[in-house]
């Protein structure tokens, strides 16, 4: 079918392929994305910048896929990632003065990590070990039992060097 001059079914066939290809590219991103950070520990914007050109696709496109998902970082990390689990067992077992203590203890917030990139502290929803409360865990490794007492054992830990 030709419009003016404009053979339509052709222009379709190129528009398709054009959105194919953007469309593959979309799909690239969240592999990339993992890799970056896998590299990195987070998403350095100077990396994001330069995948956007690599892949024509637009930055503000990049970082709200990345923000979309929760496991993308835009700030650096600490080397120990710990996590206060709010769960109700913990809360009630008084996981918030645990969490008070680190956050004074390192002089950082939720959320934060500290100067040196030793570490970064968060929240967490109940882990799983509710009999264990209140618990922490220190990258892939679980504690139990952290009550506010016991919190000088942990701190230690988390300040010793790997
Ligand atoms: S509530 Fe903390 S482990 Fe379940």
């Amino acid at each position: 079918m030709d419009i003016e001059g404009l053979d339509v079914e052709r222009e379709i066939g190129r528009v398709g392929r054009v959105l194919g290809e953007v469309e593959k590219k979309r799909g690239l991103l969240i592999p990339i994305l993992h890799r970056i950070q896998e590299d990195y520990g987070y998403l350095p914007g100077e990396a994001l910048e330069r995948l956007s050109k690599k892949l024509g696709l637009p930055l503000a496109e990049i970082y709200s896929v990345a923000s979309f998902y929760h496991q993308f970082h835009f700030k650096p990390r600490g080397k120990k990632i710990v996590r206060v689990c709010m769960g109700t067992a913990c809360h009630v077992r008084g996981a918030s003065k645990v969490l008070e203590t680190l956050e004074d203890r390192f002089r950082i917030d939720v959320g934060e990590t500290t100067e040196d990139l030793s570490m970064t502290l968060e929240t967490v929803g109940c882990v799983g070990c509710c009999g264990l409360a209140p618990v922490v865990t220190v990258n892939d490794e679980v504690l139990g039992e952290v009550s506010p007492k016991k919190i000088e054992g942990l701190i230690e830990m988390i300040e010793q060097e790997e």
